[in-house]
């Protein structure tokens, strides 16, 4: 018990400049900020989709860092009125651009809880490491990964495909002690379909693989890896020497959102001793969908999955995760002993395993409680729910499109939630589709309408609907087909 006499009774802050003055004042002003945010989460679907950016807020931000204090309340509302409309536009149920997700209203809640605990979770004995431990442990058991499996909450699925990579190289490069860690990288080959996501191309040039160490293999129409090709690229690098360290299967790719053939990668990978990683960003919370769960059986196969929490489970921004089979591998990848981060038997340094052994970082935030508070609320069952929604969203856009074979073209038959497709009418002869179709994309967001991305697939410029939202209606993609029709009739002239 702290006596009233000891140093630590007496109020070391009275008027700390950074604290509010006055707690009451500050509740009050959190109360009306609260009240705007939510109004705003409310009726988000009534406005704009996107806007530009305001030229005001150009012009403010132009100036010089702010010197002297302003009232918070000021603050707040050029908050409300120069940055708060203009964001992306991933909240409104009509966003289909790149994969964002859309965010929960239980994620307003968590990271106010989130700000208000300020917990760094580098490492180290509090309530935020356990529950960063019970995410992973749920998220390990919904893939079917093993007890021994290890964990780590990052930013997002680049830096989870990095991590991931990196525990494979560390493999890959103990598996002959008896040759030079630099001359065995270079000869380690990685195999993923030409689909891949270009964070793999980052990690492997980030990680010191060689330049050509990433094995490209041709796909087929549904965009999926052609095993046959992927033996015979292993099997003609065997007999040149070099060493197939990974092999990459991506479970909802970026461009059409395919899955590769899970469970034959993973036999391939098992025959070639190469490690089994699974690029599931969006695709691997299928899982969680019925009618896509049979085709990622052979994720509970994977040496290591990276997926994100804020695109298929619409959790706020940034959150993604790396689950590694072999946890021992993983700590032996990260960990580095330090004597400012020494673990104590007891008191708040205890803890053997801290996150800081797990990953490049040490102070992190807490990402697990975004996650806790949407399962605490929610259950996963509504997930399920949700993307089982968002599959039937996707099957119904591509639907709609051929439902006008003479002025739409389906680009690919969705397995996820990835739709692509364009404007071409057959009778306007030879107009630039890809013209054409990019005005649609810009006209769609410019109005506020809708928000789609491109894609060159079959050599045309396509439109790109990646229906990660949770918000989205069967009337919005109605709606994104009609206004698409008449945007291109009006195009095509
Ligand atoms: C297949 C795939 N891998 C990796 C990523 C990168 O994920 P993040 O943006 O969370 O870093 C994406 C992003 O869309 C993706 O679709």
């Amino acid at each position: 018990m702290m006596s009233a006499a000891s140093p630590g009774a007496r109020n070391p802050t009275p008027g700390s400049v950074l604290d509010p003055r006055d707690w009451d004042a500050y509740r009050e002003l959190l109360h009306q900020a609260v009240e705007a945010l939510v109004s705003h989460a409310r009726a988000r679907a009534a406005a704009p989709v996107w806007q530009p950016v305001p030229a005001e807020l150009l012009d403010s931000l132009a100036g010089p860092i702010p010197q002297s204090p302003r009232e918070a309340a000021e603050v707040f509302d050029e908050f409300r009125r120069l940055i708060l409309p203009y964001s992306v536009g991933n909240t409104h149920p009509r966003f289909f651009g790149w994969v964002h997700g859309t965010g929960l209203a239980s994620g307003l809640t968590a990271l106010l809880a989130e700000a208000t605990m300020n917990a760094n979770c580098g490492g180290r004995e509090h309530a935020a490491i356990h529950v960063e431990r019970a995410v992973l442990r749920w998220f390990r058991d919904l893939f079917g990964m093993p007890e021994t499996t290890s964990g780590i909450l990052l930013s997002g699925t680049s830096m989870a495909n990095l991590v991931s990579l990196a525990v494979a190289r560390e493999r890959a490069l103990r598996q002959d002690s008896h040759v030079n860690r630099g001359e065995l990288l270079a000869r380690l080959r990685v195999y993923a379909s030409s689909e891949v996501h270009g964070s793999i191309q980052k990690s492997a040039r980030l990680l010191g693989f060689s330049p050509e160490a990433l094995r490209l293999v041709a796909v087929d129409a549904a965009c999926r890896l052609r095993v046959e090709e992927l033996e015979s690229a292993i099997a003609a690098d065997q007999k040149a020497g070099l060493v197939p360290a990974v092999i990459l299967g991506t479970a909802g790719t970026v461009r059409t959102g395919a899955i590769d053939p899970l469970a034959d990668l993973a036999g391939v990978a098992a025959k070639a001793g190469a490690w089994f990683h699974v690029d599931g960003a969006f695709g691997a919370l299928g899982v969680l969908a019925p009618s896509l769960a049979p085709k990622l059986a052979g994720l509970s196969q994977a040496d290591s999955i990276a997926f994100d929490f804020h695109k298929w489970m619409f959790v706020q921004y940034a959150v993604g995760c790396a689950l590694i089979r072999d946890g021992a591998l993983h700590r032996a990848t990260f960990a580095s002993p330090a004597d400012y981060l020494r673990r104590e038997q007891r008191g708040t340094g205890a803890g053997a395993d801290w996150p800081c052994d797990f990953g490049p970082e040490l102070s992190r935030p807490f990402l697990a409680l975004r996650i806790w508070f949407a399962l605490e609320e929610h259950g996963i069952q509504r997930f399920s729910e949700a993307i089982e929604r968002n599959v039937a969203l996707a099957a119904h856009l591509a639907r709609r499109i051929e439902e006008h074979p003479a002025e739409l073209e389906l680009g690919n038959a969705p397995e996820t939630c990835v739709v692509c497709f364009r404007y071409a009418n057959r009778r306007a002869g030879g107009a630039d589709w890809d013209a054409v179709n990019t005005a649609i994309a810009v006209g769609l967001q410019e109005d506020g309408v809708a928000v789609l991305s491109m894609v060159r697939l079959n050599e045309a410029m396509m439109l790109r609907a990646a229906i990660t939202n949770h918000r989205t209606s069967f009337d919005d993609i109605d709606l994104l087909v009609a206004e698409t029709v008449r945007r291109g009739r009006r195009l095509a002239g």
